[in-house]
């Protein structure tokens, strides 16, 4: 096997997909354009979804990229040896082109070729689909990996719980063909497969062969093309490759693990406690350094992405405490990993004031209320009979000494309670009306929420940027957009802050459209078309050759892929919550929807 740096492993492969005539696309932002049901991109499909599902992709149907990504719904897993809330994909991509045949094929010459990954053909195991009644038994893959010299008792079939991928409850999938290398342990049962988690085997890249589209309703439809998505993660594949025990081990974290440890004087390794302190650390502000750095950065927030990222940052320091670092750390470690990524992502080096100000600033607000809030916590819990931490005390935490409820569960948990979420919830809702709920629950991630409430939060997106082209000027264009269950919000440029009156009036219009109760129709046409018929929205190519054209009545007619409410009647009263500067000549408008109040 090659040791192999970073940088090396990207070009590599990047470079062999190029010369198999993928073009090679640029990384994503971590925060995705336009989906109203996750909070980060936590695939590299993710970014793909629409040309999955059939648009045409502007660099052609073959692409292969690196993509960022955040999973946080292991966060309470970081600090052992493999987990991670922040990774590199590496990806190569069929647009309904090639298939399993070619894929398998691929990947094969990249795994094992001598110019590539030369791994030992003896030390690779791979798993196909068993087959179900949705999608059958996948022997054209078995046969492929025959064909290329892997024996039959390393071929794995298994079921959908292993061997599909979705993201999320709906949206575009299909069976994949994973690969594994077998450490040459022994087996841990007659039955030992790359199933069981015993750790004989390590999975290194996934080719998922998506055809088929999960409904809501749980039934499976095939999809217009077969797609290819093939996913390897570039810091489990380095630590591989490398044969170190764990992700942290590899060169992307060196610097940033002497730098902790010349500020704490702690060694990593020393014991369990200062690696579990050193790793969580090292996780955290490297994904805080992403999501800060990102083009469309964030900053530390009560609500969606702004508090997952003020969670991270705030974990960081709770465990910077047991291996005493000294305040102001945060921003320092950053820097190491500026340095480290500034030639594959040049924007941390564009933002890097911003990322060091909004560390140092998050680090210091927690860092003053923290021991307070320690102490607190240790003396309820002295006082406490039974096993259930009481919700009114997280919230108290989380409201006078900045505790995020999941440090306080955490911090439960390690000393055998449980924390009364619901409680929690309720002491939240009495004293703000607007609970933070909606942002805990989506830390899991998952796809295409095309729930009723988004869909009416789209067609008020609509409605609404037609109203500002009428009240502010006709030169209003959308600059972004974002929309969860709550809420939608819409970047669009203009110079000043607008005035009450013009928030009123552009409420005015948009309540009247929905008064009006005009159908939403949609129509399919070609960009010249579209333009033609007097549509607004994003002409750029990246729409490929057909868009889709929503029509509002007299009120409004833009180019989206949807999803929409039938009539706009059926969205309720619609209320502009904020307004506010974005950037530099980028304005900001948060919206929501409530029951009609008659
Ligand atoms: N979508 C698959 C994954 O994330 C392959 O890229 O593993």
């Amino acid at each position: 096997m090659k040791k192999i740096t970073a940088e090396q492993l990207r070009n590599l492969y990047l470079k062999f997909f190029e010369d198999k005539g993928h073009k090679i696309i640029p990384s994503a932002s971590l925060i995705p354009e336009n989906d109203p049901s996750v909070l980060f991109t936590t695939a590299g499909m993710h970014p793909l979804v629409p040309y999955l599902l059939g648009e045409k992709h502007p660099a052609g149907n073959r692409l292969t990229d690196v993509q960022k990504c955040v999973r946080t719904g292991d966060i309470d897993e970081v600090g052992d040896a493999s987990h991670l809330t922040f990774f590199e994909m590496l990806g190569n991509w069929s647009l309904g082109d090639y298939f399993n045949y070619e894929s398998i094929g691929f990947s094969f010459e990249f795994l094992t070729g001598k110019d590539y990954l030369a791994i030992p053909i003896e030390r690779l195991a791979v798993t196909v689909f068993s087959g179900d009644e949705d999608c059958p038994r996948d022997e054209s893959s078995a046969n492929r990996w025959k064909e290329l010299g892997i024996p039959e008792d390393k071929i794995f079939y298994l079921p959908k719980k292993n061997n599909w991928w979705i993201a999320g409850k709906t949206g575009p999938c299909g069976p994949d063909t994973e690969m594994f290398i077998d450490r040459g342990t022994e087996k841990c049962s007659p039955d030992c497969s790359p199933a069981c988690d015993c750790g004989k085997y390590l999975e290194i890249w996934n080719n998922v062969f998506m055809q088929y589209y999960k409904n809501e309703d749980g039934t499976y439809s095939k999809l217009d093309q077969k797609n290819v998505d093939t996913g390897m993660g570039l810091e489990r594949t380095l630590c591989i490759l490398n044969g170190v025990e764990s992700v942290y081990d590899i060169e992307l974290f060196e610097e940033a693990k002497a730098e902790i440890e010349a500020l704490t004087g702690k060694k990593y390794g020393e014991s369990e406690e200062v690696t579990k302190a050193f790793r969580i650390i090292l996780d955290h502000v490297r994904t805080a350094t992403f999501l800060i750095g990102d083009t469309k950065g964030i900053v530390p927030s009560n609500v969606d992405q702004g508090y997952v990222l003020r969670r991270l940052i705030r974990r960081a320091v709770r465990f910077g405490r047991n291996i005493v670092l000294p305040d102001g750390s945060l921003s320092k470690i950053a820097k190491c990993y500026v340095e480290k990524y500034k030639n594959a992502y040049p924007e941390l080096v564009d933002n890097q004031a911003k990322i060091y100000d909004e560390l140092n600033k998050e680090e210091e607000k927690f860092s003053k209320t923290l021991n307070d809030g320690l102490k607190e916590f240790n003396k309820v819990v002295t006082h406490i009979q039974g096993t259930t931490f009481p919700g009114k005390t997280a919230f108290r935490l989380y409201d006078t000494f900045g505790f995020p409820l999941e440090i306080t569960q955490e911090l439960a948990k390690e000393q055998g309670f449980t924390v009364d979420v619901e409680g929690y919830e309720n002491a939240f809702k009495e004293h703000q009306k607007k609970s933070s709920v909606g942002s805990e629950q989506k830390f899991k991630g998952g796809l295409a929420d095309q729930s009723e409430t988004t869909a009416k939060l789209h067609t008020a997106t609509h409605l609404m940027q037609a109203a500002l082209r009428k009240v502010l000027s006709p030169d209003v264009s959308q600059k972004g957009s974002n929309i969860t269950t709550e809420r939608l919000r819409f970047d669009f440029n203009f110079e000043r802050p607008m005035t009450q009156d013009e928030i009123k009036e552009v409420e005015r219009l948009v309540n009247e459209a929905i008064k009006a109760d005009v159908p939403v129709t949609m129509e399919e046409m070609t960009v010249d078309q579209a333009r033609a018929s007097g549509a607004i929205g994003l002409f750029d190519s990246r729409y490929g050759d057909k868009v889709k054209v929503y029509t509002m009545g007299e009120f409004s007619k833009e180019i989206c892929g949807g999803p929409h409410a039938q009539r706009t009647g059926d969205l309720g009263e619609f209320h502009i919550v904020k307004e506010q500067s974005s950037s530099a000549g980028v304005r900001r408008i948060k919206a929501v929807l409530t029951e009609k109040a008659n």
